[in-house]
């Protein structure tokens, strides 16, 4: 039980630089502040000391950006500048790549998981209280370790028995503001445990687990500041707590696999996303599709599987405008032909060029996806390049399955189209395409104005078959 905790800020801490001693530091700074260490003090850290002090600081000047960075820059310059947020340049984003495992987010913000499994923003760059225009700091590699060794290095000199914790502050996904967090522990168990305990009514308490050094970093940011007060280390003192000397930040870290917020590995949204995608054939609403989304799409279809990796794909993004009321004119008139041909009356044309019309051109955008035949491997036999062109078509339409659920997960609402198999040399003609390129379909896309009917499923009995 904690009744009174004290919170004290060391002052006269001087601007850190690479290789300086921080215990040193630190110990000269008690001694002009007329204190001393105690059995049982917190001493918690801002990270940007550390990092100075281990030199983790870069130069955005000798940073080139990666392609990846650019295309993450240009995605991001419209979103950010909509919300009146400064500009992050392509060499800071190639940094942030540098740190980090895997981007959860690049929006207006870039939110990653870092090279040591911190869910943040930025992967923790600092660009304020570093000095000097291009220069940012990093995280340090192992802030367990940093903690540790300032932790034995204080001991020695002191003979007390203490905890470090390493803190940052970060921003969190469900509430404005930036609190302070540990990045970096030694001495101090990261949790306090409460299952099995009593609450005040006796009732044992089931799943109660606090955040312990979360807390005393957070309460430490209050007397750190984060601009320029310049107090980046503050003792803890009269928080009872075991001494533990095998904690590490790494207990705390949540796995992927029980985070449901990062959702790759949730199977049941991806179970719920199969079962929920459905063929939109209504109007659309007027509301403004970003191509980066389609294009967002794309990027996720070329993930499906192809016949020898040969990704035969080829999307072809149409706006609308006049080249489209082209092509689907000239669609609609080789339609009209074929259905003369096939004896339907007129009244039955009539309604089929009407409903290609309101899906073709109402659509806020309309890909074509082609096969592109330069991909298909050539064989001495007539029966093998067959099955070559078929492996093509069903390529092809496996990107055209996994485009249809990027376009489910982007919100966004869609259907397949075969009318462009129909129409091959007029769509090849109309949009000039290469002699290579096969169309194989459109896709219709927009926002939906009304909820697709439910389509039933053939019964199970029925598909699968034991041998
Ligand atoms: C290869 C293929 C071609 C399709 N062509 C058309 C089409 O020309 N017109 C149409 O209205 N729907 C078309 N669809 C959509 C199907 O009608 C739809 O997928 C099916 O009825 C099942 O509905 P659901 O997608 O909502 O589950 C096509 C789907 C596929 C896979």
């Amino acid at each position: 039980m904690n009744e009174r905790i004290n919170m004290i800020g060391i002052e006269d801490i001087p601007l850190i630089k690479t290789g300086d001693d921080l215990p040193l530091i630190i110990l000269n700074a008690l001694k002009h502040n007329n204190l001393s260490l105690e059995n049982g003090d917190i001493l918690v850290i801002a990270q940007t000391i550390v990092s100075k002090s281990l030199g983790r600081i870069k130069n955005l000047v000798d940073i080139k950006p990666s392609q990846r960075a650019i295309e993450i820059y240009e995605k991001m310059v419209p979103l950010t500048k909509e919300r009146c947020l400064p500009i992050k340049s392509p060499e800071l984003i190639e940094a942030i790549l540098e740190e980090s495992k895997q981007v959860l987010k690049a929006k207006h913000v870039i939110v990653v998981e870092t090279n040591h499994g911190f869910v943040c923003a930025n992967a923790g760059i600092d660009q304020s209280n570093v000095g000097g225009k291009d220069l940012i700091a990093l995280l340090p590699l192992d802030s367990d370790k940093e903690a540790e060794k300032i932790r034995d290095s204080l001991q020695k000199l002191t003979g007390k028995k203490i905890a470090v914790i390493i803190s940052d502050s970060f921003g969190r996904a469900f509430r404005i503001g930036a609190v302070g967090v540990a990045l970096g522990v030694s001495g101090i168990n990261p949790i306090l445990d409460k299952r099995g305990e009593k609450d005040l009514f006796g009732k044992e308490l089931k799943s109660t687990i606090i955040g312990q050094i979360d807390n005393l970093a957070s309460s430490a940011q209050l007397i750190m500041g984060e601009a320029d007060e310049g107090l980046p280390i503050v003792i803890i003192r009269g928080y009872n707590f075991n001494i533990d000397n095998n904690a590490s930040i790494k207990q705390i870290l949540r796995k992927e696999e029980l985070d449901l917020f990062r959702g790759g590995k949730d199977t049941k949204s991806f179970e719920n996303l199969l079962r929920s995608r459905r063929s939109y054939k209504f109007e659309f609403s007027d509301r403004k599709v970003d191509k980066a989304l389609i294009k967002e799409s794309i990027e996720l279809a070329r993930w499906a599987p192809s016949a020898h990796n040969s990704q035969f794909w080829r999307y072809i993004i149409m706006e609308q405008g006049k080249s489209r009321e082209n092509l689907i004119k000239k669609m609609n008139n080789k339609l009209r032909n074929d259905l003369l041909r096939d004896g339907k009356s007129e009244d039955i044309i009539r309604r089929k060029i009407e409903k290609t019309k309101t899906s073709f051109l109402g659509s806020p955008f309309l890909i074509l996806l082609c096969l592109d035949t330069i991909e298909l491997e050539k064989y001495s036999d007539s029966e093998r390049d067959r099955n070559e062109y078929l492996m093509g078509v069903q390529s092809v339409s496996a990107s055209a399955t996994y485009l249809l659920l990027a376009f489910e997960i982007k919100g966004l609402a869609s259907c397949w189209y075969c009318a462009p198999l129909f129409a091959k040399d007029i769509i090849k003609d109309a949009l000039n395409l290469p002699n290579s390129f096969i169309p194989m379909a459109f896709f219709t896309v927009g926002y939906s104005t009304k909820d697709p009917p439910k389509t039933i499923r053939k019964d199970l009995k029925d598909i699968i078959f034991e041998v």
